[in-house]
């Protein structure tokens, strides 16, 4: 079984995700996080494409929902300290809009919802990669609560950074996402939508548990 949250930055859909797999006893996987760990390999590349293709090839991506965190390794090395950092942050629609990182990203996917019952979180999970997933919804909110979420989220891991930085990032991405040729941030037909603006997170957690199970 898969049930897919689609969206843009900072909507709440990991924080939701997270607390429904909890609930529910399930997998979560964290479609964005492996976006951003090809983007360290794209760093590590020096932004140069075709080295980034060919490190690609060469790196052995494994990633595991653990301790409610999602964790994901390059070559046995963990790097998911890295995926929240500005510099990934900065580009990782970059990487998210080469057709080569999102046929990687999409492999690694399909591979492991075929063992286990998943909910997973991105941008195209229900119009691209999992068209036929037993339950999708779309979650949005406004773009100033969502840059505050995002914000204060980046302030606790002890980054520093300015409100008016991450909304800007958060702007620029979602303009990216949405604009791009090949899957872009899209809203499935048949998804739920979920404005989480002014929602309360418990009820909301709720709701999209009992969507769920009903
Ligand atoms: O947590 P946040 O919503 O800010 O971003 P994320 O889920 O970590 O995703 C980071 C970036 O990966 C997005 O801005 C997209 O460029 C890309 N992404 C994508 O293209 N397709 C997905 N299914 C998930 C993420």
């Amino acid at each position: 079984m898969i049930i897919v949250i689609d969206g843009p930055a900072g909507a709440g859909k990991s924080t939701t995700a997270k607390a429904v797999a909890k609930k529910l006893g399930i997998q979560y996987l964290d479609s964005g996080a492996l976006y951003r760990a090809l983007t360290v390999i794209y760093l590590e590349s020096g932004k140069d494409a075709d080295s980034f293709f060919k490190k690609l090839k060469d790196k052995d991506i494994t990633f595991k929902y653990t301790d409610e965190q999602f964790r994901v390794w390059l070559n046995e090395k963990d790097i998911t300290d890295k995926l929240r950092s500005s510099n990934v942050a900065d580009e990782v629609s970059t990487v998210a809009s080469l057709l080569k990182s999102r046929e990687r990203v999409n492999e690694l996917m399909r591979e492991a919802v075929e063992h286990d019952t998943y909910i997973a979180e991105g941008r195209d999970l229900g119009t691209a990669v999992f068209p036929d997933a037993d339950l999708k919804f779309f979650m949005k909110a406004d773009v100033n609560e969502r840059a505050r979420r995002r914000y204060e989220e980046l302030l606790e891991a002890g980054e520093e950074t300015s409100l008016k930085k991450v909304k800007q990032n958060i702007l620029e991405r979602d303009y990216k996402d949405s604009q791009r040729k090949t899957d872009p941030l899209k809203q499935a037909d048949d998804a739920i939508i979920v404005d989480t603006t002014n929602l309360d997170f418990e009820q909301q957690v709720a709701q999209i548990c009992s969507d769920i199970t009903d």
